[in-house]
């Protein structure tokens, strides 16, 4: 097995993916000490093209830490690790065949490490921050982060706070009392909870991994698109559909889309990304419509769709400018659509999609209906987490709307 890659990394440089300041890396970060927006790992792509790395993905293991060059880490050696990455890229032969488009597929994260594509951000924070000099981390989540900050934390023998909504599913919470130091509920939605990290990370020592207050939850994220590509033959989707909470993993495709085509690995043709969301909780939707650069706070967010349940997002400008850039689009669904979408890819394909992969295809059966996916694309739908992790959630729903 080629476990080559061990060295130094090819990181160049962190840089500001607002003002374009630049910083060096080697150190811990938070946001960008001049404007307060994310930070974004710069690599030199130049000396890594040299590689001819994509010829020698073969050997290498099934997980995200194949791309290691393309990481922040020097070597795999220093990669805290449960197996995180290379979920499959299902087919969806029942459904591509109702809807008449040319194939529709599923990128199923539900299984990865703590059930969720969670695991590939926080496996790269937390490998960073321990190498780094973190001793204590702190995150505030709608659920499965703060689970999977929780189990990377315990492997790395770090020391782990998380603080969740109130109205978080009951297996996310049981998890993260399991495997973190402490697990607190706060009054109110995750910037609530985020604002509570804020105000007490500098008196207690912690490092604070909130969605992009770091440079390196993204970087873990981005290997979505470096797999979609390599499980695509290296060409990419006409679309994608990703549920859209504080959007790092949109963001970090769209990153990885970009590297890759500096590596001469894809052309320039990119997929038209869509932002899912629920209407009870749209902040970037209704940015996008209203052609704003910036997603005022949502107010009072409702969704049975935890992970999506989040009112701002610091990296709301990136989410909008790949969206614009990509020739994307912006979809606000019902819960109501949401669980009826749950049912259709269940019975119709075998997969029990979570909450936030269902309100995607939602999204896609309007987006089809409305003919802006069109015949002859090729689609790829994000089914972010297991379904299992909500059963309260979902029977919450059943109940509240007399199914
Ligand atoms: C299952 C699931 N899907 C989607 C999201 C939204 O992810 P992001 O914040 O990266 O946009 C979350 C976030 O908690 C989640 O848990």
């Amino acid at each position: 097995m080629d476990l080559e890659g061990a060295g130094m990394s090819y990181v160049e440089k962190l840089q500001c993916g607002s003002c374009r300041e630049e910083f060096p890396a080697g150190r811990l970060w938070s946001l960008c000490p001049d404007c307060a927006k994310p930070l974004l790992v710069r690599y030199n792509l130049g000396a890594i093209r040299e590689l001819d790395l994509r010829g020698r993905l073969a050997n290498r293991p099934p997980d995200m830490w194949r791309y290691l060059e393309v990481l922040p880490v020097d070597s795999r050696d220093e990669v805290i690790t449960l197996g995180e990455g290379f979920t499959p890229l299902l087919p969806m032969p029942q459904l591509t065949r109702k809807y008449r488009v040319r194939q529709v597929l599923t990128k199923d994260e539900s299984l990865n490490p703590t059930g969720s594509f969670k695991a590939r951000g926080l496996a790269a924070a937390v490998t960073m921050a321990r190498k780094l000099g973190a001793r204590k981390l702190a995150i505030p989540s709608a659920g499965n982060a703060g689970g999977a900050m929780a189990a990377y934390a315990a492997r790395a023998g770090l020391e782990s706070y998380v603080f969740v909504p109130c109205e978080t599913p009951d297996a996310n919470v049981l998890e993260a009392e399991i495997l973190s130091t402490k697990v607190e509920l706060v009054e109110g939605v995750i910037t609530d909870a985020g604002r509570l990290v804020g105000e007490r990370k500098d008196a207690e020592g912690w490092f604070d991994l909130s969605t992009l207050k770091e440079p390196y939850r993204i970087e873990g994220k981005k290997t979505m698109g470096y797999e979609i590509a390599e499980q695509m033959e290296w060409t990419l989707p006409d679309v994608i559909l990703y549920p859209t909470g504080g959007g790092t993993g949109l963001i970090g495709m769209w990153k990885a889309f970009d590297e890759m085509e500096q590596l001469g690995w894809i052309g320039s043709t990119r997929p038209r990304m869509v932002a899912v969301q629920s209407d009870g909780c749209a902040p970037n939707v209704d940015a996008f419509f209203k052609g704003k650069e910036h997603a005022p706070a949502w107010p009072s967010p409702v969704t049975y769709a935890a992970g999506i349940r989040v009112p701002a997002a610091v990296g709301d400008f990136l989410i909008l400018r790949a969206i614009r850039e990509s020739g994307g689009c912006a979809v606000a669904v019902s819960d109501r659509e949401t669980y009826d979408a749950t049912s259709e890819v269940g019975r119709a394909e075998g997969l029990l999609y979570c909450p936030e992969g269902a309100a995607c295809w939602a999204a896609f059966r309007r987006l089809r209906a409305e003919g802006w996916i069109r015949d002859q694309d090729r689609v790829v739908v994000f089914n972010t987490g297991a379904a299992q992790k909500y059963t309260d959630f979902i029977r919450k729903f059943q109940a509240s709307s007399g199914e």
